[in-house]
């Protein structure tokens, strides 16, 4: 039995916490929350053995195991490390760091203390994202030439909120940007080269962002915002065919194949739970075996995406205060 700590009783939090229960050998052991009214909370919806007021008690608590931070970005590093010098292993919300340098101080952590890291990219364990990776690391699209990719919604939030607070690391790019971002990177690696045109709102973050990304022989144009509602869709192109990843792409419940010369097939691949469901089960494994890595997710994966949102808030002139 895996017994896990939840830090942050936000939204996030709350859905892991659902997915939790779906997953055998893992056990809510303890919430933490900035507020004990709030964690005694959490932890009676989500039956948690044990609740604190503090993040440094439930790291404190030896019958913790692993801790999965939820916590806004600018906090990731301090927790994730803290928790690491406690002997927890670590899953930590993306990105998993506001930037690559702090990344490397936890991907550094990890290997010190000798506890699993990973980054809560969850779509990368998605099993409609896991097929159309497949799917063309064999080639069935042939060569890959082009890749389009979208997450932006219309945000409601007031610019205080995590999305928009610069004091919290928030922003298009960091927040949702980073699901496109991975999704080129999980296909086609490191780019040759690296563009962006971005708007930045009135809070001093971006609020949406064109990206485009070249590689040897292909491209990806990718589109992240906070202000418009979007088809949240993915297209891969090849010289085969194309797979098509309907919204919500990055938590797909299927995708679409549309091979030269054949009908077209239709995947429906539901997920268990919301989805978060695969990456608990990547987390246990890894652990059960002693790993400090996962190999689907790599802590080398982790700084590349970072290193790629490092140069596009570089180009956009986005610098956080406390960076
Ligand atoms: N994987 C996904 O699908 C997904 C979806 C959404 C967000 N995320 C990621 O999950 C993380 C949390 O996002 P969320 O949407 O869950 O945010 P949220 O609802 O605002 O929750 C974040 C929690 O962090 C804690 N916190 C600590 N310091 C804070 C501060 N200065 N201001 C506000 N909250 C603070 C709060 O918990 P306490 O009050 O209990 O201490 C808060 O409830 C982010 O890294 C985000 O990118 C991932």
């Amino acid at each position: 039995m895996l017994r896990w700590g939840i830090i942050g009783c936000g939204k996030i939090a709350n859905h892991f916490a659902n997915d939790l229960k779906l997953v055998a050998g893992h056990h809510l052991q303890a919430v933490a929350s900035r507020s004990a009214e709030k964690a005694d909370a959490f932890a009676t919806e989500h039956q948690a053995s044990s609740a604190y007021g503090s993040y440094i008690s439930l790291l404190e608590d030896s019958e913790v195991d692993v801790v999965y931070i939820a916590t806004p970005h600018n906090s990731h590093m301090e927790w994730a490390i803290t928790g690491m010098q406690h002997g927890k292993h670590v899953l930590c919300e993306k990105p998993l760091a506001v930037n690559s340098s702090q990344a490397e101080a936890m991907v550094a952590a990890s290997r010190t203390y000798k506890v699993f890291l990973m980054e809560a990219l969850w779509s990368r364990f998605n099993p409609s994202i896991k097929a159309a990776k497949q799917k063309c690391d064999e080639g069935e699209l042939g060569e890959i030439l082009h890749l389009y990719s979208e997450f932006s919604f219309q945000s409601n939030h007031p610019a205080t909120s995590r999305l928009l607070n610069i004091d919290l690391a928030g922003g298009a790019l960091l927040d949702v940007g980073i699901y496109p971002v991975f999704l080129s990177y999980l296909l086609m690696g490191y780019p040759e080269d690296i563009k962006v045109v971005a708007e930045l709102g009135p809070t001093g973050v971006d609020v949406q962002a064109s990206i485009s990304l070249r590689y040897a022989a292909s491209q990806a144009s990718l589109f992240c915002g906070l202000k418009c509602d979007v088809e949240n869709h993915s297209v891969i192109s090849g010289t085969k065919g194309r797979i098509i990843i309907p919204q919500r792409w990055h938590e797909a419940q299927g995708y679409i194949e549309k091979k030269v010369g054949s009908e077209d097939v239709i995947h429906t691949l539901p997920t268990l739970g919301r989805g978060y469901t695969y990456e608990i089960e990547e987390v246990g494994n890894c652990i059960s075996k002693g790993w400090l890595e996962s190999p689907d997710w790599s802590h080398k994966d982790s700084l590349q995406v970072g290193r790629i949102l490092d140069e596009l808030r570089r180009q956009v002139g986005l610098v956080y205060p406390f960076e």
